[in-house]
């Protein structure tokens, strides 16, 4: 990459004087898109038919191009490519080995009618659709790790929290199903993404069009697009699919971060309600006794860095002016980057989630008869009081509970509460068992286990369609 010799270049000829060294490892972007070299190979496999289709190449020098690419694909494989100066990125480098193995008469025709600009927006597509495919298989097994546990773990009861006080009982599993839903949600966007940006800009040239009126149709058909970018302008200048991958990166980040918050939280020694395994776990280097949720604080923690590649590349693109210029190169470090975080992140938030313990007592003990106290609040409205007086009558029974210094609202005697409000009955007592509380929410999206097993089938039938 040092060369700064200007015939080394496949641009070089208008050039007379020397490129700055420093300009020249500046300029390079093959250090990070030689991880393209499939798709690039690819787009110029099947660009190639295209010429051939066009009457631009004959077979035999077809023959003799795909048989290079070949090669060159066996040594990026078994890592034996040689970078030479002025390989600038993975598109002239694969050109200029082209050349070397079968003779630059015939090599130098591939890039007939194509640009770099049509040529890395169509690379970068069938990189990402690649990318986005592992992403939803790796995503698909989080969520299925998490519904296994729900399903297996659906007897244990702990407390629902809002602004991190106790609040109603629920099911752990439907602590589960909570993620497992955001999780799920995140694939369905990311096939939304992948059928969106799954359309080819090849044979657009620099930005004008095709000269030799190649059948761009078929050539995208052959890549396994779904059609083409119907303006060769915009064919070349776009770059939203690499905004909506990172959005997509950072979506999924926020979803990750809250859930690995919620198990660090439960996780310490005042909760206890989840013991994560040695594998996803650090010690102190100074505390012998320490045990730490490094991976959850990770997993919180590499967040920020993928909302930066999501801001940093919004702020790089929005002045380009039409249609490619050399800012777009930018794009690449920042998605590779995120979309190498995250398929980390899931593969060791499966880990966690699927080696963690739970303490199903402790998880018990924290309920607190107080929440039971709108429970207490819908006996009555099933007397035929309004709601707004139950919620009042309630709080009344909390604070006599307080007044009396009594552990808990089921510790008020049946004639007690009979003295607060004379609809009370005997069977006020029945009220205070979280089971039946949590049971009592049937309807779709609640706590009841017939609820949250159908949230778990609406899942897995999502996951699978
Ligand atoms: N390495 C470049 C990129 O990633 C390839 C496109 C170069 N095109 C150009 N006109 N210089 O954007």
């Amino acid at each position: 990459m040092s060369g700064n010799k200007s015939e080394l270049k496949l641009w070089g000829g208008r050039f007379t004087g020397e490129t700055d060294p420093l300009m020249n490892l500046y300029n390079a972007s093959l250090p990070y898109d030689q991880k393209m070299y499939n798709a690039d190979l690819d787009n110029s496999k099947y660009y190639t038919e295209g010429l051939l289709k066009a009457g631009l190449l004959t077979q035999e020098e077809l023959d003799e191009i795909h048989r290079g690419l070949e090669i060159i694909r066996g040594e990026w494989a078994s890592n034996s490519f040689v970078e030479k100066d002025g390989d600038e990125d993975i598109h002239t480098a694969n050109e200029r080995r082209l050349g070397e193995i079968i003779g630059r008469h015939i090599a130098g025709k591939v890039h007939t009618g194509r640009s770099r600009n049509d040529q890395v927006a169509t690379d970068m597509r069938i990189y990402c659709r690649e990318a986005l495919d592992n992403m939803a298989k790796i995503l698909k097994d989080l969520v299925g790790a998490i519904l296994q546990r729900a399903e297996q773990e659906i007897d244990a009861l702990m407390p629902g929290y809002t602004h991190l006080q106790r609040a109603q009982p629920i099911r752990w599993s439907h602590w589960l199903n909570l993620y497992a839903t955001y999780f799920t949600e995140d694939f369905k966007r990311l096939k939304q993404i992948r059928e969106r940006l799954n359309v080819s800009p090849l044979g657009c040239g620099a930005l004008a069009g095709h000269p030799y009126g190649i059948d761009r149709e078929h050539i995208a058909e052959r890549l396994g697009f779904d059609g083409v970018i119907g303006n060769s302008l915009q064919a070349v200048s776009d770059r939203d699919f690499v905004v909506e991958i990172l959005f997509w990166c950072s979506l999924f980040m926020n979803h990750i971060s809250r859930f690995s918050e919620d198990l660090i939280i439960y996780s310490t020694a005042e909760f206890n309600f989840v013991k994560l395994s040695d594998a996803y776990s650090t010690g102190s280097s100074l505390m012998p006794q320490k045990k730490n949720p490094d991976s959850l604080e990770l997993l919180r923690g590499k967040s920020g860095r993928v909302f930066g590649s999501l801001s940093g590349f919004m702020m790089s693109l929005k002045s380009i002016p039409s249609t490619y210029n050399k800012d777009m190169q930018e794009d690449k470090e920042p998605l590779f980057d995120a979309l190498l975080t995250v398929e980390h992140s899931i593969l060791i938030a499966t880990g966690v989630i699927s080696t963690l313990t739970i303490n199903k007592e402790s998880m018990y003990k924290a309920l607190t008869m107080d929440m039971l106290a709108t429970d207490l609040a819908d006996y009555l409205v099933r007397k035929g009081v309004p709601f707004r007086e139950t919620h009042h009558i309630s709080g009344e029974a909390v604070r006599k509970a307080e007044e009396l210094n009594l552990s808990g609202i089921d510790k008020i005697s049946v004639e007690q509460y009979k003295e607060i409000d004379s609809r009370f009955g005997d069977d006020v007592v029945d009220v205070f068992d979280f089971e039946v509380s949590v049971e009592r929410r049937t309807a779709t999206g609640g706590t009841a286990k017939s609820a949250v097993l159908k949230q778990i089938q609406k899942l897995r039938a999502e996951l699978s369609s």
